[in-house]
């Protein structure tokens, strides 16, 4: 009996070295974690239990027979982040580059299949050649194994990816299809062909970092929702990330214990600037909402003039998303639509309710917009909205204009709970504008065109640049101080917390993609 648990320890020690103390020095040397300290780090300390750490590929061609490493380039497991169930997989670099192969693919469908039938969050630390150049097919197979997984659980389980390392080729795919992205600066890059081949099809030079860098995805592509500085800080970051998500489409998200006793926030009363075409922060009112230092922003160098993150709200979770008058006055373009429909169609999926904080001039007009599809696009955002059945409030702050008013979660297409602030303008359009069109005789013919303007701007604003028309209609539920919104709020999401909604059975809705 000693004798062969002495193999079987000879066998898992062997596993824990994966490509050996070199390729691990390598890996330390250009400042990554190895696969086995990322997990440790990522789990709950001594909460890991490994799956398959025995296995090995099957390839026999290239003299591959002659060299396998137990794990065969990928650690799968679960454990438990902050007290819950999280199933987890790690490619290792120092295995054949981190490629997958046929059984490096088995052994994270099989964990992935685990979480789904347990209904449990699952995370890929990805750092990977890509493909197992020696499998061809079947490498490619195990791809596709891997991509179909991510869709049947897509809107199941919470699907967290981190990039930690190369990503390249095809496999790029399955980040993506999962729900969120993380990327390390400096160390990680992704891209479906890399700068050779950019080379040689486009004669573009351009690097890795230029190419798929986490800063490209974070301010060009999307691609990456956050990025971190370092292995510890991404790793910090997906814990964080998780600890606003329940465990599954089954469940609610973790409400955390809350105190009473701060609902009143007059900070909130001096945001909003008297003169409405200057920009103001919108972060400000979020932080003057919310729990204090609650904020997890996604996709912060992404169409900014959309907010979209996670917050809590008298302990409990919700996805914010506000428009943000400081980059293009918060007006919705064809980026800032995707971004925000996306992000609602998270929280819809998975139980979180939704906060709008509204101030929004309209869309963006010209020809880069429609010839890039802002009808198709801003038909997104409108179309999630449309489509939740949530807990659903939104704040006007101050623009609600024209088909953005209809678009940011307006009473009309399902909101809840929808309050205004005193500063609110809900209108068509803004005051001079509606003035020119309207009154575009009246301004003509007078004696002094520029003064008539400005009389039927003022007459305009007046009738329309307040939240009162609309609330006299039942559109706005309450006109409130500012300094009361954050109680209103949670009264407003506790009132909410039973809602349910039934709609008529399909297969699925054709979101205009
Ligand atoms: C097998 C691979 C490999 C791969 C790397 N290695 N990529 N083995 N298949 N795809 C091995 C190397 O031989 C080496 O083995 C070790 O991993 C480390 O690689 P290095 O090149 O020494 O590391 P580095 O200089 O850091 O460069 C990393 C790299 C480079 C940029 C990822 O290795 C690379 O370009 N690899 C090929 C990438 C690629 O073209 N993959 C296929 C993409 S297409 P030793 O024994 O020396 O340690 C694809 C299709 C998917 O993925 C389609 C899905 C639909």
């Amino acid at each position: 009996m000693n004798s062969k648990i002495e193999t079987l320890k000879q066998k898992l020690e062997l596993a824990r070295i994966g490509g050996g103390e070199a390729r691990i020095q390598r890996q330390h040397d250009n400042k990554k974690l190895t696969a086995r300290e990322r997990i440790d780090y990522f789990l709950d300390e001594g909460t890991f239990e490994e799956i398959g750490a025995l296995v090995t590929h099957r390839t026999k061609d290239f003299g591959m027979e002659n060299q396998k490493f137990y794990g065969d380039g990928v650690v799968t497991g679960f454990g438990t982040v902050n007290g819950r169930l999280t199933y987890v997989f790690a490619q290792d670099f120092t295995v054949f580059g981190g490629s997958l192969s046929e059984t490096h693919a088995e052994k994270i469908c099989k964990v992935m299949d685990l979480a789904v039938k347990v209904g449990a969050p699952i995370v890929g630390l990805n750092d990977s050649g890509g493909a197992r150049i020696q499998e061809g097919v079947r490498s490619l197979g195990g791809y596709a194994d891997i991509f179909y997984r991510n869709v049947q659980a897509s809107g199941v389980i919470p699907q967290l990816s981190a990039i930690m390392g190369p990503c390249a080729g095809g496999a790029v795919y399955s980040p993506a299809m999962t729900d969120f992205t993380i990327m390390v600066e400096n160390t990680s890059y992704m891209f479906v062909t890399g700068p050779n081949v950019v080379k040689t099809v486009t004669n573009e030079n351009v690097t890795s970092e230029e190419l798929g860098g986490a800063s490209v995805h974070a301010t060009k592509s999307g691609v990456a929702h956050v990025t971190e500085a370092n292995d510890v800080a991404c790793l910090e970051s997906l814990k964080r990330l998780l600890s606003y998500l329940p465990q599954s489409n089954r469940e609610t998200p973790v409400k955390l214990a809350f105190t009473p006793g701060d609902e009143i926030r007059e900070v909130l009363e001096d945001i909003v600037p008297d003169n409405p075409n200057k920009p103001y922060d919108m972060h400000q009112v979020i932080e003057g909402i919310i729990d204090e230092g609650s904020f997890y922003e996604i996709q912060k160098d992404y169409a900014e003039n959309i907010i979209v993150g996670f917050a809590r709200l008298g302990g409990q979770s919700v996805g914010i998303v506000a428009n943000q008058p400081m980059f293009l006055a918060g007006v919705l373009g064809v980026k800032s639509s995707k971004k925000g429909a996306r992000f609602v169609r998270f929280c819809d999926a998975f139980n979180i309710p939704l906060l709008v904080l509204e101030d929004v001039p309209g869309f963006l007009p010209g020809t880069d917009q429609e010839w890039n599809g802002i009808i198709t696009n801003g038909a997104k955002l409108l179309y999630a909205f449309s489509e939740a059945t949530v807990p659903r409030v939104t704040v006007i702050t101050r623009k609600a204009y024209g088909g953005a008013y209809d678009v940011m979660n307006s009473k009309h297409i399902g909101a809840d709970m929808n309050f205004a602030w005193p500063t609110a303008e809900i209108a068509v359009m803004g005051a001079k504008g509606a003035a020119e069109i309207i009154f575009k005789k009246d301004i003509q013919s007078a004696k002094d065109p520029e003064a008539e303007w400005k009389a039927k701007e003022a007459e305009y604003a007046e009738l329309f640049a307040n939240p009162y028309s609309a609330a006299e209609r039942g559109f706005i539920d309450e006109v409130i101080e500012p300094k009361y919104t954050r109680r209103k709020l949670i009264k407003a999401f506790a009132m909410l917390q039973n809602k349910e909604v039934n709609r008529p059975k399909r297969k699925h809705g054709n979101i205009p993609l």
